[in-house]
């Protein structure tokens, strides 16, 4: 395991995965072990960046959210899986790597303008949403890793965490690599509605739904608008059924595609075959999961075997970074 690059990934606990996490991140998550040294962090601490108030719900959403990791693959002996808030050593660095980074230079990320706009944060943000990436470039640089699997909107943070490890180097001496995003090749699969797939838009489908709840919000997806009738023309470039069938039912895309466009084959069975297929490409992540559902003590064992590995590694940093920064360790008296 040594001679391998190690790759951290991360991701807000959101309960119940949906398609969209699977095909944008997890897939390749699977993909990528046994060719990197993964870890996987619940990035339980930036769910308080947009809500504060209300912690209640975060544990249970890391709870579902890392059953879901190990239903589709994800094997807590290769991997890494832990909390972020479990290893108190993210906040030490968060601390430091904080008097590294100048305030307009946190203001200028894109991503966090987007949200502050989208959330009307405008002269409401907090210190620590503001300060988030920084958190990031923390949980990132702890475990010196190379890549980090993202998608576009989290390059800037990415960045900044280069940033941040030139500038330690720089100024106390090489402790941190440079870490590189890996961009997901994403086939980014649309919600039902036809817009990116989302809770707060209702328009996913569960990694964990039962195939009548596949086949009910698959009859509500959107499709060709000028395919009214069975014996309509289809148009299945721009039907998002259509990209459901590419991505999981690749065998029978040619024969889908060329009765669409002749108007042989009419949406309602379209979808019900989509619906089948689907359900099958599932079937085994539902098995896992309810497996693991009745067996907690076995989640409880990987998450705080994770922790302890994690923690291992983070701990082993920051003795380097104390070193280098000499603070926090006794000197000479
Ligand atoms: N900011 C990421 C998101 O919103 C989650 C995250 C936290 C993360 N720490 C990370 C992602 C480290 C990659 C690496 O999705």
């Amino acid at each position: 395991m040594a001679e391998l690059k190690r790759i951290l990934s991360g991701m807000r606990p959101s309960g119940k995965l949906h398609l969209g996490n699977y095909t944008g991140a997890l897939e390749n998550w699977v993909q990528n072990q046994g060719k990197f040294q993964n870890f996987h962090l619940v990035a339980d601490w930036h769910v308080l960046t947009t809500s504060a108030e209300n912690t209640s719900q975060i544990w249970k959403d890391s709870i579902e959210m890392i059953i879901d990791w190990l239903a589709v693959g994800i094997d807590p002996e290769k991997s890494v899986i832990f909390v972020q808030s479990h290893v108190k050593e993210h906040a030490e660095l968060f601390l430091l790597f904080s008097m590294l980074v100048t305030v307009p230079r946190l203001q200028r990320n894109p991503t966090v303008k987007e949200q502050i706009r989208e959330l009307h944060l405008e002269d409401r943000v907090s210190f620590g949403h503001l300060g988030y990436p920084v958190l990031q470039a923390a949980d990132i640089l702890i475990y010196r890793a190379h890549f980090v699997p993202v998608g576009e909107d989290q390059v800037p943070h990415v960045e900044l965490t280069r940033e941040i490890a030139r500038k330690f180097n720089s100024l106390y001496g090489d402790v941190f690599p440079e870490p590189r995003p890996m961009l997901t090749v994403f086939s980014r699969l649309p919600g039902l509605d036809g817009n990116k797939m989302s809770k707060s838009k209702g328009n996913t489908i569960l990694l964990s739904d039962d195939p009548e709840t596949i086949q009910k919000k698959i009859r509500t997806a959107v499709t060709d608008p000028q395919k009214i009738r069975m014996g309509d023309a289809g148009h299945p470039d721009i039907c998002t059924v259509f990209t459901y069938h590419k991505k999981f039912n690749p065998a029978e895309v040619p024969e889908i595609e060329e009765n669409c466009k002749k108007g042989i084959l009419g949406c309602v069975a379209c979808k019900k075959n989509l619906a089948n297929k689907l359900a099958d490409y599932l079937a085994p992540f539902r098995e896992k999961r309810s497996e693991l559902e009745q067996n907690r003590k076995r989640i409880r064992d990987i998450i705080e075997d994770g922790n302890d590995r994690a923690r291992k590694e983070a701990r082993e940093t920051m003795e380097a970074v104390r070193d280098a920064m000499k603070i926090g360790i006794m000197l000479d008296v």
